[in-house]
């Protein structure tokens, strides 16, 4: 039988990247996967698919509108078929990459569904029906999660679709009801508005995006609904009948009242995700997950001597940067290193236009919290290069303890805002305080320079706006 140091399973983000570490640090690895392809949801049907439609509909966009203000007269044609090849493309290239790294790093791939069945022993199924029986000092749960279901609402992948689903629509839906104002159906819902879909997002609570600084979430909802997206919040489906050309919705008052009828081309479930543990054998080892079918862990520990878990599988934001970092402490535990993540330095970052950005806590999360905070905040309307290019949407945001001045927590809303968080990640890691951005100096014309002048509206000294 097969003796390995460590056989992680699940092939994400979580698990390829522990599967690298461990092969990197000299360990025998596995890795259990039973996709055609590795990557797991975020190479293949998440976030690498979600941002490759997410650009090439902002530039169809641009090109429908944009364009024609900086003097470039075009009449853009779409092609869904090319745009959703190219997309494909990517994809395949991403997934094989990891191929390339297993190989690199030593890392064999064991294809199939993978079970515990006891301490220290996986089964791998494969498609084949055969059955394969490994062993090893260290099992790394790595599956991941799955769309949360909603009651009354069946996902058919035809006319009601979940994330993966709306990845590859088969024409423009005229009309698309999206179920959950969060990040999946914020990103999909604005790929289809660009190419010419009628949106609305039906919201349980009354505003967008839980878990978004609050302001930062009122302006991002004011640019939606600018963009053409209509919003229905704090409102609940109680129902879907899907037809052969469109969908019946029931949708309900929050707080009481009459039911309406909503009809739409399409519908997108999109109300959060759930760990995924299917078949995993847990009960073999004793472990139960929580309520919400997240597996419990102390420093990636579960409840079982020598099972390991990571990822979306367990607590914490369902991000892939997340997961990552989660496998790579998990994997320097497990060689007897000191392996650590800090969850408070997770970013954040919704790809629509404008993008989000944040790090660190909410003024929400401060005033909870009862934590004296200062504030600095600098319109992108007064910066330099985003007049230049016209894209003065937003702001940058940065909060500061009143007494330290260490800087809390930072929040961007506008063009490339993911691409100018990792500056206060870095600068929040080393526990900077908001005096130390302002005194660095930032190249000109950018948008960094105006992360820099809230930093310095912490002290009150913005030098423009
Ligand atoms: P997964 O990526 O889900 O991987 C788990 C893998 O395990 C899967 O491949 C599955 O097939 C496999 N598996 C499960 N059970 C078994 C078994 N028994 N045997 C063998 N294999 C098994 N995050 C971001 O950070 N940025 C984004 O832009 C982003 N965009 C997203 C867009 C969409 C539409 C979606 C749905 C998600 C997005 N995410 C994004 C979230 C991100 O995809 C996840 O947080 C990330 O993939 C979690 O990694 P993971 O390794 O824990 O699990
Ligand atoms: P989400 O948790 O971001 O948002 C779900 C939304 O649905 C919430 O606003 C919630 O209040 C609402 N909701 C819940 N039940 C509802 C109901 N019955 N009716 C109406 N609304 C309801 O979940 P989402 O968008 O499905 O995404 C799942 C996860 O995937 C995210 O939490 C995120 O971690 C990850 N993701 C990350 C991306 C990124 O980093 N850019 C992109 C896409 C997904």
């Amino acid at each position: 039988m097969a003796q390995y140091d460590v056989i992680i399973i699940g092939g994400g983000p979580g698990g390829y990247n522990a599967a690298i570490r461990a092969g990197q640090l000299g360990l025998k690895v596995a890795c259990v996967e039973k996709r055609a392809t590795l990557g797991g949801t975020c190479l293949n049907v998440g976030c690498m698919p979600s941002k490759a439609l997410l650009h090439a509909s902002e530039l169809y966009d641009a090109a429908n509108g944009e364009f024609a203000k900086l003097g470039i007269q075009v009449q853009p044609k779409l092609d869904l078929v090319q745009m959703m090849k190219q997309k494909a493309e990517s994809v395949a290239a991403l997934t094989k990459g990891i191929e390339f790294l297993f190989k690199k790093n030593k890392v064999e791939w064991v294809k199939g569904a993978g079970r515990i069945a006891g301490p220290g022993k996986v089964e791998v199924t494969a498609e084949d029906g055969s059955v394969t029986a490994l062993e090893a000092r260290n099992i790394v749960i790595a599956t991941g999660s799955e769309p949360s279901p909603l009651p009354g609402v069946v996902v058919d992948n035809n006319r009601i679709v979940d994330s993966t689903g709306a990845l590859s629509l088969p024409e423009v839906p005229k009309s698309l009801v999206v179920i959950g104002a969060g990040i999946i159906g914020l990103e999909l819902g604005s790929v289809w508005r660009r190419l010419g879909a009628e949106v609305t997002v039906v919201e349980f609570l009354d505003r967008i995006t839980p878990g978004m600084d609050g302001e930062t979430a009122k302006t991002f909802q004011r640019a939606l609904t600018k963009q053409g997206m209509t919003f229905k919040l704090g409102s609940k489906v109680t129902g879907a009948k899907a037809g052969k050309n469109d969908v019946t919705l029931t949708v309900e008052p929050v707080a009481g009242g009459e039911p309406e009828t909503l009809k739409a081309q399409y519908v997108l479930l999109a109300i959060g995700r759930r760990p995924y543990t299917d078949g995993l054998g847990l009960e073999t080892v004793g472990i139960t997950p929580d309520k919400r079918g997240f597996i419990e862990t102390d420093h990636f520990k579960t409840s079982a001597p020598g099972v390991w878990a990571i990822g979306d599988a367990i607590h914490g934001p369902m991000l892939a940067h997340k997961a990552e970092e989660d496998a790579v402490a998990c994997i320097e535990l497990i060689a007897g290193k000191a392996g650590h993540v800090d969850y408070n330095l997770v970013p954040s970052v919704v790809y629509t236009a404008p993008e989000v950005a944040w790090v660190g806590k909410t003024e929400e999360q401060l005033k909870e919290a009862g934590i004296a905070y200062k504030t600095g905040k600098f319109p992108f309307t007064a910066n330099s290069r985003a007049k230049i290019n016209h894209e003065t949407e937003g702001f940058a945001k940065v909060l500061a303890d009143a007494t330290t001045d260490e800087i809390l927590g930072v929040h961007i809303i506008g063009p490339q805002a993911g691409e100018m968080i990792g500056e206060y990640c870095v600068a929040m890691a080393f526990r900077a305080a908001s005096e130390d951005i302002a005194r660095v100096c930032h190249p000109h014309p950018t948008r960094s320079e105006a992360g820099r002048q809230a930093a310095m509206g912490v002290e009150g000294w913005t030098m423009q706006a």
